[in-house]
């Protein structure tokens, strides 16, 4: 049996062996995804046991995406401008870092909610790990601007900057975010809104009022399955999507870079939505 890990702390809220397990069964693969609570003074170790001829690679999530990266051989160029990992590919012993939340992202935008970026003016909250794949994803895609808003505007500014070779993107101060209304795509990249300890589930990442006039609006969030941004954007007449998808397709681009098949977007969101409702 081959095997694939997630190397998370702590390790017990994600989906992703659901997810994935369920893509293994179905293609009648012997491949077991098993989460492993790696806490940060352990991650170097646990890495060296991803070069094991038996394991295919890892996923690798909070809080261990940015420290993960000079443990490994290799990474790719998206990796490297993204500024994070959340694949590892195991190829004999030689470890590849991958970011696979930009392409999930995209996938979801596109092939779910059926938006087409090119040319769009969008709007991102938050400018953390999750925030810089989907920047990455949406200048690479070719959005006429995108910009950027964060609660610390430095690091918006700093994200802007690092991102700027692939197009028009700046950081909005708090007092320009009524530029976000003339935006046709929003998403929140923030955890603003999740359902987890010390959060409350009931808030918005934005000011009360303040939504686009017409655009589609993503959350990554999706525990809730409708976050608070989301409850309003809907009640507003605006188009929604929560961050199942987004998960689901990471998944899917991780598969194939572990197994080179196909895993089905269909059977994983389903697994996903069965361990959601079990709680
Ligand atoms: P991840 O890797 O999941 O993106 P992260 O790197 O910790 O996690 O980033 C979390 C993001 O949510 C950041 O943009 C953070 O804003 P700051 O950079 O100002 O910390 C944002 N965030 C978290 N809690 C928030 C809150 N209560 N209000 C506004 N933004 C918040």
């Amino acid at each position: 049996m081959k095997r694939v890990y997630l190397l998370a702390h702590p390790a017990g809220h994600s989906l992703s062996p659901q997810v994935q397990n369920a893509a293994f069964a179905q293609l009648e693969m012997d491949v077991c995804y098993e989460a492993l609570d790696v806490p940060p003074a352990k991650l170097e170790a646990a890495v060296e046991r991803l070069r094991d001829e038996e394991v295919l690679g890892a996923n690798v999530t909070v809080p261990h995406k940015l420290r993960v990266m000079p443990l490994l051989d290799e990474l790719t160029a998206a990796a490297e401008t993204i500024g994070a990992v959340n694949t590892v590919i195991n190829d004999e012993g030689w470890l590849l870092g991958h970011n696979t939340d930009a392409p999930g992202f995209f996938r979801a935008l596109t092939e779910a909610a059926h938006f087409d970026p090119v040319g769009k003016r969008a709007v991102l909250l938050g400018a953390g790990g999750a925030a810089r794949a989907v920047a990455y994803a949406l200048l690479s895609a070719g959005v006429a601007d995108l910009s950027i808003y964060n609660r610390t505007f430095e690091k918006a500014q700093t994200l802007a900057g690092a991102l700027s070779e692939l197009g028009a993107v700046r950081a909005l101060r708090a007092g320009e975010l009524e530029a976000l209304e003339r935006a046709e795509l929003l998403i929140n990249a923030t955890s603003v809104g999740m359902e987890h300890e010390g959060q409350d589930p009931d808030c918005s990442p934005l000011p009360p009022g303040l939504l686009p006039r017409r655009a589609l609006v993503c959350d990554i969030v999706y525990r809730p399955a409708r976050s608070r941004l989301l409850r309003d954007a809907a009640a507003a007449g605006l188009a929604v999507q929560n961050g199942l998808p987004m998960l689901v397709y990471q998944g899917v681009e991780s598969f194939r870079a572990w197994t080179g098949r196909e895993a089905s977007a269909k059977v994983m969101l389903e697994a996903a939505r069965g361990a959601l409702s079990r709680g």
